[in-house]
């Protein structure tokens, strides 16, 4: 599928996804949903992907869900534009390779959902935080409600949600919302630089412990404990005893070795 919004480019096993719907602010629209689908079952076939970053074109990382194309809605137009949203954002959050936002602008509504549905946030101190749908009468819409107290703490998340208001990136990190704040030209540097310490890592061990973080968060303690240990497993026999081999004989894994093992 050609994409009019996505821009893809790659590098070492790193897909950088650029919206680029610059004059909207990045505003998602139901051709990002269908171009997004797209990506995210191309990603989910290509198993040499190493992790993915995802960013906005121009000052918006994405300025919310499209009001234009929502101010239409009826009712029940509406509940089935949440649902479609929130699948979207379950399936990229479930993608197994590690996602990175560089959030280089507003992320509003549905742009801080989606930043929220990326594993790590590192974002330029240009940014600006907020779920403001209040101010339109409306609540989140792509699982923000859910995402941001379990990521941001319950009185963050309700003093962003009932006031609106933009937060800075600074005032993000505080929050636990985003893991770093870098200066606007040091962005997309430090991001890749993040995403290749990542890609050198074990990439089972990776995806194994993307999936188990999030899985004990929904399941509880010990459902996550059982399956940390079935996962630890495993990696023995496999990448694992590769990376401990390799530590003890003071050497780089070989982590395309680990089958012949
Ligand atoms: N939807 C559609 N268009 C949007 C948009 C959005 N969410 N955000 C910005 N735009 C458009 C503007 O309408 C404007 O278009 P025109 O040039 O054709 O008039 C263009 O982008 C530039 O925006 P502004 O002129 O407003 O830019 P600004 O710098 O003065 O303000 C802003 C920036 C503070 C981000 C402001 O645009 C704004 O408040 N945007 C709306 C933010 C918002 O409410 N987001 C939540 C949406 S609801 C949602 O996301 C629900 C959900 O969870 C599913």
């Amino acid at each position: 599928m050609d994409y009019q919004i996505l821009k893809t480019a790659e590098a070492d096993g790193i897909l950088t996804v650029t919206l680029s719907r610059p004059k909207a602010l990045n505003a998602l629209n139901s051709l990002f949903f269908k171009e997004m689908d797209d990506l995210i079952a191309s990603v989910a076939r290509r198993p040499e992907l190493k992790a993915l970053v995802i960013t906005g074109e121009g000052k918006a990382f994405v300025a919310g869900a499209d009001i234009a194309e929502m101010v239409g809605m009826n009712s029940a137009e509406g509940s089935a534009f949440s649902k479609a949203g929130q699948a979207t954002f379950n399936s990229f959050e479930n993608l197994e390779i590690p996602v990175i936002a560089a959030v280089n602008g507003f992320a509003l509504g549905g742009g801080c959902e989606l930043a929220m549905a990326c594993d790590i946030r590192i974002a330029s101190s240009a940014a600006k935080f907020g779920q403001p749908e209040v101010n339109l009468g409306l609540v989140p819409g792509y699982a923000g409600t859910q995402r941001l107290p379990r990521q941001a703490g319950l009185g963050n998340a309700l003093y962003m949600l009932l006031t609106g208001d933009l937060i800075s990136a600074e005032e993000a990190l505080r929050m636990g919302l985003v893991q770093k704040v870098v200066e606007p030209d040091q962005l997309m540097p430090e991001v890749i630089k993040l995403a290749q310490k990542i890609a050198s890592k074990g990439p089972k061990a990776v995806r194994k412990a993307k999936k188990l973080a999030r899985a004990g968060l929904l399941s509880g303690f010990e459902k996550g404990c059982d399956l940390e240990a079935g996962e630890f497993g495993t990696l023995f026999g496999n990448e694992g005893t590769e990376g401990m081999k390799a530590f003890l004989e003071k050497r780089k894994p070989n982590w395309t070795m680990e089958k012949a093992i």
